[in-house]
């Protein structure tokens, strides 16, 4: 009976299907890196972002970078896991800001916020969600360091957003009547306050719907530094071949071997500089599905065509989505064993989370597609991984691994960008590619994202966003009936990491419209002259982590986004509050260390741009701007504004020319200098096409601008004593600002 009655009551003090809740703990953190600290909250699955991505710390960077000791109390942190899940808070202090989160094209500044990461196509109208190209789960602090939650799910962040009970300092307490307010704890205070729907809370809050996760931090002492200390650790940032500098121009899917030839010929006639042609799904004989066999109709001899294409010194790149079909196509039935439940657009989905299907898919690209002529092709177009979801498999797929539809969907985009980047790291190539979905370590990949998005303001935003989120991204130019719109974006598109012209489904050319056409010459010419300057920014990217485009809160070192007043309330719109406007320059960016890039919309006649503390120069014509303010420009039709800093070096082609220098030519190297400080630079050059810079083949040769006693200006290369690469000749000093 006693033995009943104890079963009865422990029936009912533990019912069927009870919740469990552990209570909230401090995580333990082991330094696993220089300044990067690793802690394990529950059981993390096995299947991560950074599995994914697969690249390696890399340690000589890593070491460079100045000692630190964990950034953060770590008492302040905590995890614990809800049923099956696991959530993780983070202190958010006051006049903490907080950036990155994912390549968003809408704001910077991500405070106050609440996102449900998950890889997807943006759309404009979705605003602030989460859902992105690349939705990174890496938050980085203006305190000086950046945190990253490593899951493959669909990461639920709240920033600021929902005061806990137990906070130490919470917000006051106002009555919205008679604005009355009651500090916690302290009696009433000052009625001055205003109202707020959603006070500011003291945490970031990371729900991920696992049984467990890994959690890194990065130390600073600066934001820049827990980025670079991010891309470092990911495997150092990506370094594209010279050529992948160069410029693209996608053809319409239809080519054929013929039409891409004389595409390749009115290029070099126009002399407007060409590295790459695109092709679209038409190189294949089926898309979409894909077959990923090239199309006898159109491509009747793949080999003849592209040793011509090698002559005229230029690159393919491939289009793919990796939807594979139909059933007859050879390499369906070696992936079909590898294939989750569902179909996207009528294709296998194969299971890339496994060895033996990315093996296969390998072996693939490397027999039928490269084979033809490796050195002709260059890269590929990796299309379709991102969303919307009625454009990929359902959240109810399942995969042969048993990783399931939500793990795949935050990994796919990272599994591909490795396979292929691996095929030609294996045959000691370069290659230089595009990608449309994206996730945390993807740094070491040098594949660009882009969209079929065409909103310009919201393109230079995710170009700035790009830097806190170790992925590179590129707006697009296409056809347009306003000269002037493809000119400005044609501008734009040249400084940013992929120059690139997609006419996949236009009968324009760049050329078309004859007002614009030597405006279009010239800034392509500009963006080749530039490659010594864009191949160093990619250099100290891959050696030093530090990002290629620096967004202004990134490359200031200081708040760049300003809230202009809390919210009122408001009789109709909104009676609880009007959102808090943010204004934040989001319009302009760094690319490099030295060139400040403030693009200049379509139909726009001018523009402002934020010049930070220190002296800037106009970078066309080597006149002084403007310092510590806020300038309007009005540029003619053939510049886009870009603004240089005191002193800087901005090394450059000597000469125009039609494609990037090929290994081991010598090339004239003009450097420019701008303002009146002294300038230096350690310029980094290799090979540009081999991984042979892995084994020690490159070169750091500094460049010295000095002034002499009489005023007069002079410069000097040291070069570098265990240098093993220089590609360049005679070198020619101009002094921009010296008049
Ligand atoms: C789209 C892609 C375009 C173009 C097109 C070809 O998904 O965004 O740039 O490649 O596919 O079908």
């Amino acid at each position: 009976m006693r033995i009943l009655i104890t079963v009865l009551a422990s029936l009912l003090l533990t019912p069927i299907g009870a919740t469990q809740v552990s209570p909230p703990a401090n995580p333990v953190w082991t330094q696993v890196a220089p300044g990067v600290w690793k802690s394990t909250i529950g059981q993390p699955e096995d299947l991560t972002l950074l599995s994914a991505a697969g690249g390696k710390p890399a340690a000589s960077g890593l070491a460079a970078m100045p000692a630190a000791v964990f950034p953060l109390e770590s008492g302040e942190i905590e995890g614990r896991q809800v049923n099956a899940n696991t959530t993780i808070r983070f202190p958010l202090a006051a006049g903490e800001d907080i950036y990155g989160l994912g390549v968003d094209f809408a704001n910077l500044r991500r405070n106050g916020a609440i996102f449900e990461l998950h890889v997807d196509h943006w759309s404009s109208s979705q605003k602030i969600t989460g859902r992105t190209h690349a939705p990174v789960p890496l938050y980085v602090s203006t305190r000086g360091f950046a945190v990253l939650f490593d899951s493959a799910r669909y990461l639920k962040v709240t920033v600021g957003h929902g005061v806990r009970l137990a906070a130490k300092q919470r917000p006051p307490i106002i009555d919205r009547t008679t604005k009355k307010v009651w500090h916690p704890g302290s009696g009433s205070g000052p009625d001055t306050m205003n109202w707020q729907s959603q006070p500011r809370s003291d945490s970031i809050e990371v729900l991920a719907r696992a049984t467990g996760i890994d959690v890194y931090v990065f130390a600073g002492p600066t934001p820049m530094d827990a980025v670079r200390r991010y891309n470092l650790f990911c495997g150092g940032g990506a370094l594209p071949p010279k050529w992948g500098l160069g410029f693209l121009n996608r053809v319409r899917t239809q080519y054929t071997a013929a039409e891409v030839l004389a595409d390749i010929a009115e290029f070099r006639a126009n002399r407007i500089p060409l590295d790459m042609i695109g092709l679209e799904p038409g190189w294949m004989d089926h898309a979409y599905p894909c077959s990923f066999e090239w199309d006898k109709t159109r491509f009747p001899e793949p080999k003849a065509f592209l040793a011509e294409v090698e002559k005229q010194h230029v690159r393919l790149n491939l289009w793919f989505n990796p939807y594979v079909g139909p059933p007859a196509t050879p390499l369906y039935p070696k992936l079909l064993p590898y294939a989750g439940t569902h179909l996207v657009w009528n294709g296998i989905v194969p299971d890339y989370s496994m060895a033996q299907a990315r093996e296969i898919f390998a072996a693939h690209l490397r027999q039928t597609v490269l084979t033809a002529n490796p050195a002709a092709i260059g890269g590929f177009k990796l299309d379709e991984v991102d969303g919307y979801d009625r454009y990929l498999w359902p959240d109810t797929a399942v995969f042969p691994s048993g990783h399931d539809s939500e793990q795949l969907r935050q990994t796919y985009g990272l599994l591909l960008q490795h396979v292929v980047f691996d095929v030609f790291h294996q045959a000691n190539r370069r290659t230089m590619g595009q990608i449309r979905g994206t996730n945390a370590g993807a740094s070491p990949y040098p594949f660009v994202i882009y969209n079929d998005n065409y909103n310009f303001d919201e393109y230079i935003t995710a170009v700035s966003n790009s830097g806190f989120a170790g992925v590179l991204w590129s707006p697009e130019v296409r056809g347009s009936n306003n000269g002037e719109d493809m000119l400005r974006r044609t501008q734009a598109v040249c400084f940013s990491p992929l120059a690139l012209y997609n006419g996949w489904a236009s009968s324009q050319k760049l050329w078309t419209h004859e007002a614009v056409k030597d405006h279009i010459r010239a800034a392509i010419q500009l963006r080749l002259r530039l490659l010594p300057y864009f191949y160093q920014a990619f250099a100290q990217y891959h050696h030093q982590g530090t990002p290629v485009i620096r967004p202004m809160p990134l490359a200031m070192g200081v708040r760049a986004s300003v809230d202009s007043e809390p919210g009122r309330l408001d009789a109709t719109s909104n009676p609880y509050e009007v959102p808090r406007a943010a204004r934040e320059t989001k319009d302009q960016y760094f690319f490099g260390d030295s060139l400040l890039v403030a693009p200049i919309a379509p139909g726009a006649q001018s523009r402002r741009v934020l010049l930070p503390p220190g002296k800037w120069y106009d970078f066309h014509s080597g006149k002084f701007a403007g310092e510590n303010e806020t300038i309007e420009v009005a540029p003619s039709l053939s510049e886009l504004p870009v603004f240089v800093k005191d002193g800087a070096l901005i090394p450059m082609l000597a000469d125009e020319r039609q494609y990037a220098p090929r290994p081991g030519e010598r090339v004239g190297l003009e450097v420019r200098h701008y303002g009146d400080a002294p300038g230096r630079v350690s310029l980094y050059d290799d090979d540009g096409e081999t991984f042979d810079y892995e084994r020690g083949e490159y070169s750091w040769t500094e460049l010295i601008t000095r002034k002499d006693a009489a005023g007069k200006w002079s410069g000097a290369i040291v070069p570098d004593a265990n240098g093993k690469r220089w590609s360049y000749g005679e070198v020619s000093w101009r002094f921009m600002s010296q008049r």
